[in-house]
């Protein structure tokens, strides 16, 4: 089928793919990303660990490569992520042997957003500055994670992060981005985080839902309700890493529930939920991205987390790198609210 993906949703919204220099680097990869994709994200390659591993050392080479993909290909480039409790290297919070102090860190990440930003601001619409910066179980009792960020640099880090990025780059979309806050006390804890943003002028221009969910999660009672919530504070909406797991969250430690072969059952059911992400998304103007994490089941972060060596069939390409055939469907869909 010559009909594409990102054409068919092009009223309403880019279709992305976080990819990797490894996974791009595969053919058939770059084909699919041609056809069917608007817009990229590099998985890893922009956050801290990979691009910053030393003070005084940036390793751009990955991220560079994507960037040149995007730039050749004509895609729009989200920007992930640079405030975050996970791969972030170990040396920004020490001075020595002791930690860092609260000053320098604050010019650590100064420094750090001015040097990614000015390299790569050509290239990126949007840009996680914050990820996953709020825990409603452990966190304080404004709900924010007690990450190292947040005991050295206090909630004040927060702020001056999304004040710093405007700074650095002017043109770009500013978002939180963060996981399971389509739901519960995580969907309440990210509106009154966003809110209190809004309310004290600090530039924040979108919330990122990750979407890691399951063959039979989230319906669509659930989008709607954060679609809505987010869509009422006036901000845009981006889900980022979007990707339906064959296994619920519950089957997630039980190793017994090991598919060897792919659940054909569940794959029909994780058509449904594609379905319902798309077409409900569609429904909200704010929404302006849908992208998955990674393109074809061959290469997914699930058969390695949260059970390592567990294979999982989360994508819309298959282990051959063909559509499956939920993409003809969602094609049909995109086309007939084009028509319409
Ligand atoms: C999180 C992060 C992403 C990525 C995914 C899983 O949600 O935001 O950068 O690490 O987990 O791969």
């Amino acid at each position: 089928m010559n009909k594409s993906l990102k054409d068919a949703w092009s009223k309403s919204f880019k279709i992305g793919a976080a990819i990797s220099r490894k996974v791009l680097e595969i053919q058939e990869n770059a084909d699919i990303i041609r056809k069917h994709f608007s817009s990229i994200t590099c998985g890893n390659a922009m956050k801290i660990s990979c691009i910053h591993p030393k003070e005084d050392f940036y390793f751009w080479d990955e991220a560079d490569f994507i960037t040149s993909f995007a730039k050749r290909e004509g895609l729009a480039m989200r920007g992930h992520t640079f405030v975050w409790h996970n791969q972030t290297s170990d040396w920004i919070f020490l001075d020595g042997n002791e930690e860092v102090s609260k000053t320098k860190l604050f010019k650590r990440l100064e420094d750090h957003i001015y040097s990614v930003t000015r390299r790569y601001n050509e290239f990126v619409y949007a840009w996680d500055v914050i990820n996953e910066a709020i825990d409603v179980e452990k966190g304080d009792e404004y709900g924010f994670r007690l990450s190292k960020w947040y005991k050295i640099g206090g909630k004040e880090i927060y702020d001056f992060a999304f004040k710093t990025m405007r700074e650095a780059s002017p043109n770009a979309k500013l978002f939180y981005n963060d996981y399971n806050n389509e739901r519960d006390a995580k969907l309440d804890t990210n509106v009154r985080y966003l809110s209190s943003l809004l309310d004290r002028g600090i530039p924040v221009d979108g919330i990122g839902i990750q979407g890691h969910w399951y063959y039979d999660y989230p319906d669509e009672k659930i989008l709607r309700n954060a679609l809505e919530r987010y869509s009422a504070l006036g901000i845009e909406i981006e889900l980022t890493e979007v990707d339906v797991s064959v296994y619920h969250w519950v089957e997630a430690n039980d190793r017994k529930d090991f598919f060897t072969s792919r659940p054909e059952d569940r794959i029909v059911k994780q058509e449904k939920v594609f379905l319902d992400i798309f077409t409900t998304a569609c429904d909200y103007p704010a929404v302006k991205n849908i992208t998955t994490w990674g393109i074809a089941d061959k290469h997914t972060w699930l058969d390695h987390f949260p059970v390592a060596g567990r294979k999982n069939w989360p994508l819309l390409f298959d282990e051959q790198y063909n559509e499956k055939p939920v993409v003809e469907k969602l094609i049909e869909e995109g086309y007939k609210r084009i028509l319409f």
